[in-house]
This record gives C-alpha cells, sequence and structure tokens, in this order.
C-alpha cells in the first residue's frame, strides 16, 4: 500500500517548546521500542506510522537496540522513512540512543566515547539517514567519566551525525552535570527522558526543577506503564498484550491485586471525566507544562487514536487532582 501524507497532519496537534530550545515537540510523540522490531507485524506498524504523522506526530523515538531482535526497530523504520517519508525529513525530530548492551565485548555497553560513536554510526545505516535529530545517552554509566559521556554526544553534533544532544534516565545529580558540561562544549543538553507516569514519580523529587532552571526539555517515557495504566490488565492478561508475550518487558508479576485496585478505582474517574483511562493518564502528565512530550507507545492504530484524543481535554479540577493523589497513595 502506499502512502500519502495527510494535508490536514498539523491542524490538530498541539506544539510545546522543549526547554528553552528552538525546537517544539508534539504534545505526544511515538516510541518504537516495543512492536515495531522483526518480530512484528509490518503492515500493522506501518499503519502506525502513518497515523502518527497524519496526526501532527512530528517526533519518532528510538534506540540501537530497540526490536527484538536488537536494531530491528531502526531497520524497520528506515524502510518506512525510505519508502513513505523521502520527501518529509525535514518535518521529522528522529532520535536514538545507546546506552545498553548492544553488541558482544568490551565496547557495545554503557557510555565510553568508542561504543557511543560507533553505535551512532551504525543506527545512523541502519536507519538510512545522514543524520538523527537527538542523540542520547541512554543511561549513566557509573564506570566511565561523565565527561566523556558527554564529550562523545559533542562529537556526535560536530560531526554532524546528531543535530542535538540528550541525556536519559540521568537522576538529577547527574544530570545537573551532564547539562553543565554539555553547555561548556557548545552543544547544549535539549532534553531528558525520564521514566515518568502516575505511578513512578521519582522525576518530581528534584530532576523536573533541575530541567526548568536550566531550560532543558522533559519528555516523559512509558506514561502508560507500559500498558498497566490503561483499561488492558482488568480482566486478566490477554494473550496479545505486552505482559501476555513472551518478549514484552512488562512482567505479569507487576499486575498485583493492588495495582488493579488502583487502576479500577482511576478508571472510574476517567469515566466521569468522559476519557478513557489511557487519556486520563496522559492528560495528567501534560498538565505540568514543564513536560514537553508525552511518549507513548502503541500496538495498534485504534490505541494510537485513543491516545491522541487525550489532548481533548488536559483540564483537571482540583478536587480531581486530590482524588487521584488518594487513590495513588492507596496501597
Ligand atoms: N529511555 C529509556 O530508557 C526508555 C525506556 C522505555 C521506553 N522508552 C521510550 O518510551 C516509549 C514508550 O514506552 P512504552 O511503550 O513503555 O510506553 P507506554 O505508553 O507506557 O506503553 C505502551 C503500551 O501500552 C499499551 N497501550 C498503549 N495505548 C493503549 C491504549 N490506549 N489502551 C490500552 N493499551 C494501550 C500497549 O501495550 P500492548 O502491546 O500490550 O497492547 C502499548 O504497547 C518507547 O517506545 C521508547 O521510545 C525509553
Amino acid at each position: 500500500m502506499s502512502y500519502q501524507p495527510s494535508n490536514a497532519r498539523y491542524s490538530n496537534m498541539q506544539y510545546r517548546r522543549c526547554g528553552v530550545s528552538g525546537i517544539q515537540l508534539p504534545e505526544i510523540s511515538l516510541g518504537l521500542w516495543h512492536n515495531f522490531g522483526g518480530v512484528d507485524e509490518k503492515s500493522n506498524y506501518q499503519q502506525i506510522v502513518w497515523h502518527a504523522f497524519d496526526a501532527g506526530i512530528t517526533h519518532f523515538d528510538l534506540a540501537n537496540n530497540y526490536g527484538p531482535p536488537p536494531g530491528s526497530a531502526e531497520t524497520n523504520f528506515g524502510e518506512i522513512l525510505k519508502k513513505d517519508f523521502s520527501q518529509h525529513r525535514d518535518e521529522l525530530i528522529i532520535s536514538t540512543k545507546a546506552g545498553y548492551n548492544m553488541w558482544q565485548g568490551p565496547y557495545g555497553d554503557w557510555g565510553s566515547r568508542k561504543y557511543l560513536l560507533a553505535s551512532l554510526d551504525q543506527s545512523l545505516k541502519r536507519m538510512g539517514v545522514n543524520y538523527v535529530d537527538i542523540f542520547y545517552s541512554h543511561r549513566p554509566d557509573p564506570n566511565t567519566p561523565l565527561e566523556e559521556t558527554m564529550g562523545a554526544l559533542s562529537a556526535a553534533v560536530q560531526q554532524g551525525k546528531a543535530l542535538y544532544v540528550g541525556i536519559s534516565n540521568y537522576p538529577a545529580d547527574q544530570a545537573a552535570k551532564a547539562i553543565e558540561l554539555l553547555k561548556a562544549s557548545g552543544t547544549p543538553c535539549l532534553i531528558h527522558q525520564p521514566k515518568y507516569s502516575m505511578f513512578v514519580r521519582w522525576v518530581e523529587e528534584g530532576l523536573l526543577d533541575v530541567l526548568q532552571k536550566n531550560g532543558v526539555g522533559c519528555i516523559a517515557f512509558s506514561p502508560l506503564a507500559q500498558g498497566l495504566l490503561t483499561n488492558k490488565y482488568l480482566n486478566g492478561i490477554p494473550a496479545d498484550s505486552r505482559a501476555g508475550k513472551e518478549h514484552g518487558a512488562l512482567q505479569s508479576s507487576a499486575i498485583t491485586p493492588d495495582i488493579l485496585n488502583q487502576i479500577s478505582q482511576l478508571q472510574i474517574l476517567a469515566t466521569t471525566r468522559n476519557q478513557s483511562l489511557a487519556q486520563m493518564v496522559i492528560a495528567w502528565l501534560l498538565k505540568d507544562r514543564r513536560v514537553s512530550s508525552v511518549l507513548i507507545g502503541a500496538s495498534s492504530v485504534a490505541q494510537l487514536k485513543d491516545n491522541i484524543a487525550a489532548l481533548e481535554n488536559l483540564h483537571f479540577s482540583a478536587e480531581e487532582l486530590l482524588h487521584i493523589e488518594q487513590i495513588l497513595i492507596e496501597p
């Protein structure tokens, strides 16, 4: 099937400035960690990318190791880019990362200059692009000097292989140091990518303040807690869900009676707002203007549509916010 992007693609999406940079990101971005690998169905993931772009989603997030097998999400996305987006590269913000295990031996993991720059070259090749828009250090490396890791990010920009750099999973104190180093090297940190959802809130204890103070954007990953914060698991574990699939990263052991109780209560509240639970959960993250974008995953176009419709209502009353907090502190 051939694809023609919708002419109306910019009419509904809202864009937020990423920190104090020149870049604006869609309020919802699409991540290709799951559902875009060699094990997944091409016709499905192709439709998801098409629909995302038609809805104004300009930002697609990858990493060297996304698949499975590792690397296959970049290869598959590269094929879609070549076939359907060759005229639209300048409308896209494509990110990739290196920091987790990618190849054998001592140079295929963590944060050395050797690993990061070799990995970026491999990512560019797999995707068939000359540059990525954002190159991330995927996680802090306790055994490599931060200067070396940040120096490698700067080098990627100086070599023309990335336009901007970012960090992911860095705690507030290390993020502050990384931001300082990047600033001094003339390649300021564009963005931080932390895990952030109603269930995972560490960023509220300092990181968001550090980012705001330094004019760095924030893109929240796993906003739906990998699908937990939806109605998906209320009646058991579907075989085709992330928790049901062999290669899914969500452990079925995470779905405890206490968690299900919280999800049920959140679902009831979402209904009173005329939203699905996924929509309420996404809206709740976007209520904070320090969040530049919410980075969702989707295994179908229907899920993507459901999530994008969250943008129709980002407002919460004080009572609703309090009610959410009460639900979340219950065991
Ligand atoms: N920097 C990092 O270390 C890091 C780590 C993890 C992720 N990320 C990035 O963040 C992106 C998103 O992460 P994520 O996939 O964990 O995000 P998520 O949005 O929390 O979870 C996505 C999953 O939730 C389910 N889902 C989505 N929308 C739904 C809906 N409306 N109703 C019911 N279920 C729905 C789907 O699961 P089913 O497959 O079960 O249908 C989908 O695959 C990744 O693709 C990646 O780009 C970054």
